[in-house]
């Protein structure tokens, strides 16, 4: 993408109401004031809120709205420009239960309150092979999503990483968390025969793997 193309998508952004941009030192000073409001300030009901975590163009955001209606969902990433994919789509089709949140997942401590939120989904995350500590599915990161989810929320994870899905699975076998489903090929062993499947949805990166041949995996547990 050019720059040119970037900056207009950018500038863009900007007039999304559905696309929420809070400033990095509001984040790092656990300052940012929707924390506890989401409910009240951006969705205007009572509805379970469910997050997707780095969600690119928002592709899983945009699909589970259309599917629930009554749960509203907010995709979260620090790239503005793949976020504009997933806000002009919101936008263009007026979808009341979706948001978007701009922010390096890191700070995700500072974007919701207690009990606040009831889902996570984290769709073809990094699978930072250096660094455990970054993974979206580590010890550090499972403690940050208790200080805001309500107890026994599913979290799904969508990959195309076996080290990424081994990884989760052992870290949730090791806290005693209950596991819902683990599969290491989801279109190869039939588990998404059904085209309604919400895992058949297909996001930017998976369309890729599935064309190099890479099974897709999916796991899901209680935290
Ligand atoms: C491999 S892409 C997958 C995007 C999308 N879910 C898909 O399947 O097409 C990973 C995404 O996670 C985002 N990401 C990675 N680490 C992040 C972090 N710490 N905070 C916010 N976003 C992050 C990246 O910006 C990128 O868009």
């Amino acid at each position: 993408m050019s720059r040119k193309n970037k900056l207009a998508k950018f500038r863009e952004n900007q007039t999304f109401e559905c696309l929420i941009q809070p400033l990095s030192d509001d984040m790092i000073a656990d300052n940012f004031s929707l924390k506890g409001h989401w409910n009240e300030q951006v969705f205007h009901n009572d509805n379970p809120i469910v997050l997707e975590l780095g969600c690119g163009k928002g592709e899983y955001t945009i699909a589970l709205a259309k599917h629930n209606l009554n749960i509203n969902y907010i995709g979260i990433d620090i790239k503005g420009a793949r976020l504009w994919k997933g806000a002009k789509e919101a936008t263009l089709n007026n979808m009341p239960n979706v948001a978007f949140l701009r922010t390096r997942i890191d700070f995700i401590r500072s974007a919701f309150g207690s009990d606040e939120v009831s889902e996570i989904w984290i769709t073809f995350a990094d699978p930072q092979p250096k660094n455990a500590n970054k993974r979206l599915t580590s010890p550090v990161f499972l403690d940050r999503y208790r200080s805001f989810l309500k107890k026994g929320s599913i979290i799904n994870l969508k990959t195309d990483s076996q080290l990424l899905h081994k990884y989760s699975l052992e870290t949730a076998i090791e806290q005693n968390l209950e596991i819902l489903e683990y599969n290491s090929d989801i279109y190869g062993s039939g588990r998404v025969d059904n085209p309604n499947d919400i895992l058949n949805v297909k996001t930017f990166y998976e369309q890729q793997f599935l064309a190099k041949g890479i099974p897709i995996t999916y796991l899901a547990f209680k935290l």
